[in-house]
């Protein structure tokens, strides 16, 4: 895992008004705040831009800022820094990792590739440089059924990590995805049984959920897609209420943008916020302001793995362009 070496924050070694202190060092630094939906609300309320993983790495590819704050998890922050080799790309914690990218160690995937080797490879975002460096195309939840579809159908296609993702693909697409087995612990907490009994206490709401979660939670959906698609949905649906499956944050963000709707968190299995992306979570405004006083954490990476890495992020952006 990565190792953050900064302080803990305290009170007594933080400004009084944290967002009017981000901003002076923001321009400061000529810096832009890119923040995941899954961040807590404080953190999007600051953001420059708040988006899905492809509408992040579209601002981080475009983007004039010298400094780039990355308010999100590390495999994210990693891509912005593999488009940005000159920029400081910060990440408030660098501990946020993510248990899908977790689920995909280099070694064992080198293997597994070693085992198709007439396959190309189409990763999904949420993996590590290591990853996408042995990656021909990387997608995310957004463009992923896009992008399968503009493969020719006689090329064998390993898809990673995500099985669910990949099995979501495969239905979408018709087409056969060796998968590799990996998922995220988020995702796979949403429970079957108790989203039943709160569309039945709930008559009149939508279940909207992303393509990460299990089988049987995603055949209750009325409708898939990525955190954007979502947000996207309940703006144009006409119903009054919504049980989102997927991490509450981006909660936040409907709310804000369609005020007249109810938005209910879908419930995990246990008596837990489980719902709540952990690694997401460690990510706070006290250390994102201090990431930018102190320009760090840093992302770093070894210049032969950006470059590797690259190659498959260019060819998404130029096939979802
Ligand atoms: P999005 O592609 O919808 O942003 O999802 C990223 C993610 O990590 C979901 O868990
Ligand atoms: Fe990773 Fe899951 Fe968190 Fe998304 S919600 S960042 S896939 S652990």
């Amino acid at each position: 895992m990565f190792t953050n070496v900064l302080p803990k924050p305290t009170s007594s070694n933080l400004p009084f008004d944290l967002f009017e202190a981000i901003s002076e060092l923001k321009r400061e630094l000529n810096a832009v705040i890119l923040a995941h939906y899954y961040q807590e609300p404080d953190i999007q309320d600051v953001a420059d831009y708040i988006g899905d993983s492809l509408g992040l790495s579209r601002q981080a590819a475009d983007t004039d800022a010298e400094v780039i704050v990355f308010a999100g998890v590390h495999f994210m922050a990693e891509t912005a820094k593999i488009l940005n080799p000159n920029k400081l790309v910060l990440l408030p914690d660098l501990n946020a990792g993510c248990s899908l990218a977790d689920t995909c160690p280099p070694e064992q995937f080198a293997a597994f590739k070693q085992q198709h080797p007439d396959h190309i490879v189409v990763s999904y975002i949420n993996c590590s440089a290591e990853i996408k460096a042995m990656s021909d195309i990387i997608c995310t939840s957004s463009n992923a059924v896009r992008l399968i579809e503009q493969i020719p159908a006689s090329q064998p296609i390993i898809f990673a990590p995500d099985k669910n993702l990949g099995r979501y693909v495969m239905q979408q697409t018709g087409r056969d995805l060796v998968l590799w087995q990996g998922s995220c612990m988020v995702h796979e907490t949403f429970s079957e049984k108790k989203l039943v009994q709160l569309k039945v206490a709930h008559p009149q709401a939508e279940i909207i959920a992303h393509p990460e979660c299990e089988e049987p939670v995603l055949q209750q959906a009325d409708f898939v897609g990525s955190t954007t698609a979502l947000l996207n949905y309940v703006k144009v649906s006409d119903r009054p209420q919504f049980i989102v499956v997927t991490e509450p944050g981006i909660i936040h963000q409907m709310a804000k943008q369609v005020p007249g709707k109810e938005f209910i968190p879908a419930p995990s299995m246990g008596n837990c916020a489980c719902n709540e992306c952990p690694h997401m979570r460690l990510n706070t405004l006290e250390k994102l302001y201090l990431a930018m006083k102190n320009r760090q954490p840093e992302i770093t990476m070894p210049e032969a793995i950006r470059v590797a890495a690259l190659k498959p992020i260019e060819a998404m952006l130029r096939m979802s362009a």
